[in-house]
């Protein structure tokens, strides 16, 4: 059972880590619980999922693909399952930071693993990458990425 306390313990690592950041994509996110709390915050932000059943935020009932027109200042995705590769990989198509809490790989890799390969595809894409971790049980591991001056 994933921890309750992750979607603003993830707001918080998000406000902290990318100070003046004012839209943000959640990707896989779900029922949109992180963009409810984002929204409440002031943030703008956009919900990608393909579940059609959600909270009322402002939600696309899709998968992102790469060539969504970027409308954000940071991508993040709070266990995003089969969406974490895209996100890093949105992030160095379009210029911005990235964050992910990631959980189950895509590919059946076993997690540590799994989260060395996501660090590792940021740095491959340029990206200063920094890890932190969630003051929560669980998966609360976070990747995260600025792209280089
Ligand atoms: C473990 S849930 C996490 C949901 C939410 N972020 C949370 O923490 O409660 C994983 C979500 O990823 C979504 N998902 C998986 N692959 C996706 C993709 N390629 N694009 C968008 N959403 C995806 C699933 O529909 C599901 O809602």
């Amino acid at each position: 059972m994933a921890d309750k306390r992750r979607f603003t313990l993830f707001a918080d690592f998000i406000e902290a880590s990318f100070p003046g950041v004012k839209a943000v994509f959640d990707v896989a996110g779900g029922q949109g619980k992180l963009n409810e709390v984002l929204t409440a915050r002031g943030l703008s932000c956009v919900t990608f999922d393909r579940r059609v059943k959600h909270l009322p935020v402002t939600y696309a009932e899709r998968e992102l693909h790469l060539d969504e027109p970027c409308a954000c200042d940071v991508i993040v995705g709070l266990h995003p399952d089969g969406a974490t590769r895209v996100i890093v990989d949105y992030a160095a198509t379009h210029g911005i930071p990235f964050a992910v809490v990631p959980c189950c790989s895509d590919n059946s890799m076993p997690y540590n693993p799994w989260m060395r390969h996501i660090a590792e595809l940021g740095r491959a894409h340029g990206f200063d990458v920094w890890e932190a971790t969630l003051p929560m049980e669980g998966r609360a591991r976070v990747v995260a990425g600025r792209p280089k001056r």
